[in-house]
């Protein structure tokens, strides 16, 4: 299969004021592309913008403040991106956040539905209303930021991994919906990534159980898997492969996942807890 050139390709990139969004978007920019930058802050958005018009690529970069919980924008994003590119060839649906804690603790709107408003029904939404334009087309890419959480779930990502799961139902399902209008869905599976996502997920780890350094990647390694799979439309990109291994053992051996997580986990650190509470209430 030959590779897409991506100069001149309309591309909607949802999260793009920080993090993985910010540099895939940095990245279609140095490809030429025109970029739809989408997020709530817009300062950030107009100062990403102004750099990627100024990368002497020819890319041109055009920022929408847009809340993505909310259909109303999702709606917007859309016919402003249609209104001023006439197109959409690239859909890359990023936005989102975890809230992580023990079940018991999340607040039932500001963390549970807050979560499911962006993480699923955001990308649902947006995904349907660009869909009459790429149908029209015959031509069009979809490209979803799951997780491995959307695959593997473990203990205080409840929500957050039901979230990612139901990304990647939705977008399985629609690959198999929408390929004969010449369109594509393509998924990817970052392991943990260094952003300001753990800043925004209120987590309060009181052991040291957490992902091992070499496995945690920049931004910029997921940008560049995503403008791969721009190029070369994949259904699915884990990274890095290492995790593989955990989707293959939780699929085969999901006692082993449960005895591993539990034991090097939950018990830990719900023990800690109970410790903490009890000292502060002496
Ligand atoms: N970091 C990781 O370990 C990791 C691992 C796997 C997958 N992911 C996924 O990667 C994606 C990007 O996360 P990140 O790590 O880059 O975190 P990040 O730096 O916190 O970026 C999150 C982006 O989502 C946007 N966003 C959040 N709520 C929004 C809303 N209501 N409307 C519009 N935009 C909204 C934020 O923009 P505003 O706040 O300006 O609106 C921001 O641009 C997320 O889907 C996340 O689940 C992250």
């Amino acid at each position: 299969m030959s590779r897409i050139n991506l100069k001149g390709q309309v591309v909607i990139v949802t999260g793009a004021s920080s993090g993985i969004g910010e540099a895939i978007a940095r990245r279609f920019g140095r490809e030429g592309a025109k970029v739809i930058l989408a997020a709530r802050r817009i300062d950030r958005l107009e100062t990403l913008a102004k750099e990627i018009e100024e990368m002497g690529s020819g890319a041109e970069a055009f920022a929408l403040q847009t809340d993505l919980s909310k259909l109303e924008d999702c709606q917007t994003l859309i016919q402003r991106t249609l209104e001023r590119f006439g197109r959409i060839d690239i859909l890359i649906n990023n936005a989102g956040f975890g809230r992580l804690d023990w079940l018991e603790n999340l607040d039932p709107l500001k963390d549970i539905q807050a979560q499911f408003a962006v993480n699923a029904m955001g990308v649902i939404q947006t995904t349907r209303q660009a869909l009459p334009a790429m149908i029209r087309q015959r031509s069009g890419h979809i490209i979803q930021m799951c997780s491995m959480a959307g695959l593997v779930g473990t203990p205080t990502y409840t929500i957050y991994s039901a979230s990612k799961h139901a990304v990647h139902g939705f977008s399985e399902a629609l690959r198999r919906e929408v390929k004969p209008w010449g369109i594509d869905v393509s998924m990817v599976y970052p392991g943990g990534v260094a952003t300001e996502f753990a800043d925004h997920a209120g987590i309060k780890r009181k052991t040291k159980a957490t992902t091992p350094k070499f496995m945690v990647l920049t931004a910029e390694q997921v940008a560049d898997a995503v403008v791969s799979l721009a190029r070369r439309p994949r259904a699915m990109r884990i990274i890095p492969w290492l995790w593989l291994f955990t989707v293959w053992l939780n699929r085969s051996l999901n006692w082993l996942v449960d005895y591993m997580t539990i034991y090097r986990f939950t018990i830990p650190e719900r023990e800690e807890e109970l410790k903490t509470k009890s000292r502060a209430s002496r």
